[in-house]
């Protein structure tokens, strides 16, 4: 892990570790359950897990991915490729829907346990969740805020910092 020098990158940088920890998470238990074998949504861990990866995951697709599109992608594409930044925010499109359905359902196994077509479809939707987002995280953290730690101006890396953290505070 490294250290970003302005505080709005650094913030989206640990959003991307808690969403990357919740897919290690999530691919775990595709692991231990395989298609065909619900796991008990009663179990205490599984209940609360399903209950972290639904906020989690609908923060990442929402606050999260349309302040990287709104302010984000158009000062990196101004200074560098702005062919990155749209791969980048054309990843978000499959993504969202993705994430969105996988809250869905995690909420609903939550409060009425995985009926056998749930858990087929949470499957199914999870595995592919995990290889898209953790490619797209790994994108952004290699190339993506390490290139805009250099190009953001202070000044307005602190203006950001403040319109996320109101975003954020709701
Ligand atoms: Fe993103
Ligand atoms: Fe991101």
């Amino acid at each position: 892990m490294f250290q970003l020098r302005h505080k709005i990158l650094q913030v989206l940088h640990d959003q991307h570790a808690t969403t990357l920890q919740l897919l290690e998470r999530l691919e775990d238990l595709l692991r231990r359950s395989r298609p065909d074998n619900p796991p008990p949504a009663d179990d205490p861990q599984v209940a609360a897990f399903l209950s972290e990866l639904a906020a989690v995951m609908e923060h990442e697709v929402g606050n999260h991915f349309a302040f990287e599109e709104e302010h984000l992608f158009p000062r990196f594409s101004r200074v560098s490729d702005p062919g990155i930044a749209a791969m980048l925010g054309d990843e978000h499109e499959v993504i969202r829907p993705l994430a969105r359905r996988i809250a869905e359902v995690a909420r609903t196994a939550r409060a009425e346990g995985f009926t056998p077509a749930a858990w087929e479809e949470f499957h199914r939707l999870g595995a592919e969740l995990v290889e898209r987002e953790v490619f797209h995280i790994q994108k952004e953290e290699m190339g993506f805020l390490p290139a805009l730690d250099q190009i953001l101006d202070p000044e307005d890396a602190e203006a950001l910092a403040e319109t996320y953290s109101n975003v954020e505070s709701g």
